[in-house]
């Protein structure tokens, strides 16, 4: 197939949609009612998006992803009106959480009314619903004149794809249209909050946080048992997509964290033990891998810089491997920390890395998202110290 590449340019650099811009939008949102896939940015990762009410066109973005079809799409609307439509019922929770929190990036579960085909939702009498806060997602599904359904716009079982580069790495010659809107702002995926029940529970955390649910709704939320352990074979977890290994860079994974939970307790000297740890592992496996990324906070870096520079300059010439440590931002920061986890993962197999050693942090806000993702990377094999 052939792809074609829209750069949005009057967008990147002004963050409006001018003219120019708009004649893209509008012939991609034409690709979409023709039941062809338009890879569009949004705030929290891009999507690889279809016409949700055309089972046809979902048919097409799982087999463009090379994704498992059990697996449901999320819908993407750009205004409350046409929820109505979609699902069956709107509780109470479920309207406090969106006027909270849309347009933005997060996902509720809804029982789905008849118009959205289980093609769309992998057979599930559930459906996921999205009202993102881009400017060209909105303008897009605007122009198409349906809702369209988009998973993240990655190959099935690589990291989300953060910047259209990414995408035209992994679906070049799979789509129709890869829109360009530069970098997303957010850099993980949504928050999904399944309101289909008695009860809301967290599918998956994301830049809304815990915390910022149970402020707006006055009480704690439950939380999907997937989030924080590897799911076993005989349990079917409620969002399909947490059984997938996910996320997975080439390079090996591993994780080192530090046994204590809360941020309190995070003092330097628990980031001294982390840093001590990491260093001890790169002196234990630098024979055995030629590449090794350490992704670490500033803080943890701080720590090692010094000692791994001797390392890499005793190893030149010796048989060993090559450190490359990659600074995530500081722990006060973790926006920057979330906005780059999956460009460095990427970033990580275009320098042919064969291990890959992260630092984890204490989960809390917006880092039980960024811990989630680490996590499932790496397969969790996780150390604790
Ligand atoms: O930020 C995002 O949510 C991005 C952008 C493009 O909007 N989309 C995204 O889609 O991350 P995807 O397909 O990569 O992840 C969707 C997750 C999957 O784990 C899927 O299993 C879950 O949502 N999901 C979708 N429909 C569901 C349903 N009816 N019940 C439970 N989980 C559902
Ligand atoms: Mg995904």
């Amino acid at each position: 197939m052939d792809t074609r590449l829209f750069v949005l340019k009057e967008f990147k650099n002004t963050g409006h949609i001018l003219g120019l811009d708009e004649g893209m939008i509008q012939e991609a949102a034409g690709v979409i009612s023709a039941g062809g896939l338009v890879v569009f940015p949004t705030e929290t990762v891009y999507g690889l998006g279809g016409d949700a009410l055309n089972r046809e066109s979902a048919l097409k973005i799982y087999h463009a992803k090379g994704r498992p079809s059990d697996n449901p799409l999320i819908v993407h609307i750009s205004d409350l009106a046409s929820l109505g439509d979609l699902v069956c019922a709107i509780s109470d929770t479920a309207r406090t959480l969106m006027d909270s929190f849309w347009p933005g990036p997060m996902t509720l579960i809804f029982k789905k009314s008849s118009l959205i085909p289980y093609e769309t939702t992998g057979g599930l009498d559930t459906v996921a619903i999205r009202f993102p806060v881009h400017p060209v997602a909105r303008m897009l599904i605007d122009m198409a004149g349906v809702p369209i359904a988009a998973p993240s716009a990655n190959l099935s079982g690589h990291p989300s794809t953060t910047t259209a580069e990414h995408c035209v790495d992994d679906l070049w010659g799979r789509v129709d249209v890869i829109l360009d809107g530069g970098a997303c702002e957010i850099g993980l995926e949504s928050s999904i909050i399944d309101v289909s029940g008695v009860s809301p529970v967290i599918l998956r955390p994301g830049a809304i946080t815990m915390e910022d649910l149970a402020t707006q709704l006055k009480k704690p939320v439950g939380v999907d048992p997937a989030i924080s352990g590897s799911v076993s074979k005989d349990v079917r977890p409620k969002a399909p997509g947490m059984k997938y290994r996910h996320y997975a860079p080439r390079a090996n994974m591993v994780l080192v964290c530090s046994k204590h939970e809360k941020s309190d307790e995070t003092s330097d000297a628990s980031i001294e033990k982390v840093a001590g740890e990491i260093f001890a592992l790169l002196e234990e496996v630098r024979l055995r891998f030629s590449r090794i990324a350490v992704l670490c906070s500033a803080e943890c870096l701080s720590k090692i810089d010094a000692q791994v520079r001797e390392l890499n300059h005793k190893m030149a010439g010796q048989k060993g491997s090559h450190i490359i440590l990659k600074n995530m931002g500081s722990v006060t920061e973790p926006y920057r920390i979330a906005h780059d986890i999956f460009a460095d993962l990427r970033d990580c197999d275009r320098q042919g890395v064969d291990l890959i050693i992260a630092e984890g942090y204490p989960e809390e806000g917006l880092f039980v998202a960024v811990m989630n993702r680490l996590k499932k990377a790496a397969s969790w094999q996780i150390i604790e110290v």
